[in-house]
């Protein structure tokens, strides 16, 4: 990049070596309006840079790891690269970042607050929750079914998983529409919509919270306020930190997961047709969606001044792990930007790696597998509705806000 487009684009530290700076901001790059969906944009960018270490002066300024190798090294290197005080990006208008225990945590704290989110998101206790994911998914299709077009993402990808998990949490259904709303916004990159969602969120919990102190009930609140940390029960801080981690892990990222996904399946009529056909094949498509299309980034703070791959890093630097671009790496899966279902090795980092590795990652797949498995019981072969143009918004999730599909009668 050369220095009159640097400080167009912002500053440049001086310990930041120019040759690995680049004119990339990663939220607003205009190829994501010419190419074929986020995902294509991103391996655009990634084939004309390669994947390796970047700096780029956008958004305050912050490192781009782009390869499977160093951003698996960077998971696995919570004393170098930390989880506490890292800022979503783009970055908030005061610099406030919301606490959200465990994940802006480091050890020994992260684990004190993983522990009781272990035991509530098992495999065990989530398996038992399938009958009900079922019947309610089922039901949700039935009524997008009803017509012969219909936006998927406010039909199905939104509503999916804010009822599942105000249900888990024993929040109250007749809120959904502005539940609905907050999530959406904690993605928004508007940072103003995003502080102003996070502040209505707080407000509901901590009116939720402070029932369920009265009453228990048989919910994930209720549970909460019995788990102790340090040998002490939750107090209000505590509580409401968890659930904003909660409410900002587990909705948009299964929504996003489930439009880029059905972007993928509403234009690969071969593949619609193959898991009818073969609906045990129905997991395999949802590992290999979830590597493809892999819908968030990851941030960390550098702890010490260091050499990284070549990279002077400093004390305090900002990282942004581009897991898209780890998880379609060529170097670890051979064609790696392209759909193969088939594919031997679909060992994927959507979920990350490391002492942050999603906690709810058994939750996310039982509502897409599940998901899947009823769509392909129920609908008929589905297409893009040529008549209106997927938007997709782009910040710490990636994600289409709207996905109109057609398809023929049953
Ligand atoms: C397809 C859907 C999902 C994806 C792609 C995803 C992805 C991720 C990723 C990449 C991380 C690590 C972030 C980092 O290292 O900074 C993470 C952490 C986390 N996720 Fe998920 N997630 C999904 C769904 C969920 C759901 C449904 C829940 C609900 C419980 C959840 C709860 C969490 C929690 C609690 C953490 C923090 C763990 C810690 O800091 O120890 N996630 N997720």
């Amino acid at each position: 990049m050369n220095e009159q487009a640097a400080m167009t684009a912002g500053h440049v530290p001086d310990h930041i070596d120019p040759k690995l700076v680049i004119d990339l901001d990663i939220f607003q790059d205009r190829r994501y309006h010419s190419a074929d969906g986020p995902h294509r944009a991103l391996q655009g960018i990634a084939e004309e840079f390669g994947r390796s270490i970047y700096w780029s002066p956008h958004n305050g300024g912050h490192w781009l790891l782009t390869s499977h190798e160093l951003i698996f090294e960077a998971w696995r290197t919570p004393d170098l690269f930390s989880s506490s005080a890292v800022a979503a990006l783009p970055p908030m208008p005061d610099g406030s970042e919301p606490w959200l225990p465990p994940l802006s945590l480091d050890a020994p704290e992260h684990m004190k607050y993983r522990m009781p989110l272990i035991r509530a998101f098992s495999p065990a206790r989530i398996r038992t929750m399938e009958q009900d994911i079922r019947l309610f998914v089922g039901s949700l299709i039935n009524d997008f079914k009803a017509g012969r077009r219909g936006d998927f993402a406010d039909a199905i990808a939104e509503p999916l998983p804010s009822i599942i998990f105000m249900k888990i949490m024993g929040l109250d259904l007749t809120r959904l529409k502005e539940f609905r709303s907050w999530a959406r916004n904690m993605a928004n990159p508007d940072t103003q919509e995003r502080l102003d969602a996070a502040g209505q969120i707080a407000a509901m919990m901590a009116e939720v919270i402070a029932a369920r102190r009265v009453q228990r009930e048989d919910d994930l609140l209720s549970y909460l306020l019995d788990c102790e940390i340090d040998g002490r029960k939750l107090d209000d801080r505590q509580m409401e930190g968890l659930c904003m981690l909660l409410f900002s892990a587990a909705l948009d990222t299964v929504t996003s997961t489930l439009t880029t996904t059905m972007h993928h399946i509403a234009r690969d009529p071969g593949l619609q047709a193959r898991l009818r056909r073969e609906p045990q094949m129905i997991g395999e498509a949802v590992e290999e969606l979830l590597r493809l299309y892999s819908v968030t980034f990851a941030s960390r703070r550098v702890t010490r001044d260091v050499d990284f791959h070549g990279a002077t890093m400093r004390k305090g630097d900002l990282v942004l792990l581009v897991i898209p671009l780890a998880n379609s790496d060529p170097l670890l899966f051979a064609g790696g930007s392209g759909f193969d279902i088939d594919r031997a090795f679909k060992t994927h980092l959507a979920f990350g790696a490391g002492p942050h590795r999603c906690l709810g990652s058994h939750l996310a797949r039982l509502e897409l597998v599940t998901f899947f498995e009823e769509w392909f019981r129920r609908m008929p072969d589905v297409r893009l509705d040529p008549g209106c143009t997927p938007r997709f918004s782009i910040s710490m999730v990636l994600t289409f806000d709207n996905l109109d599909l057609v398809w023929d009668g049953a």
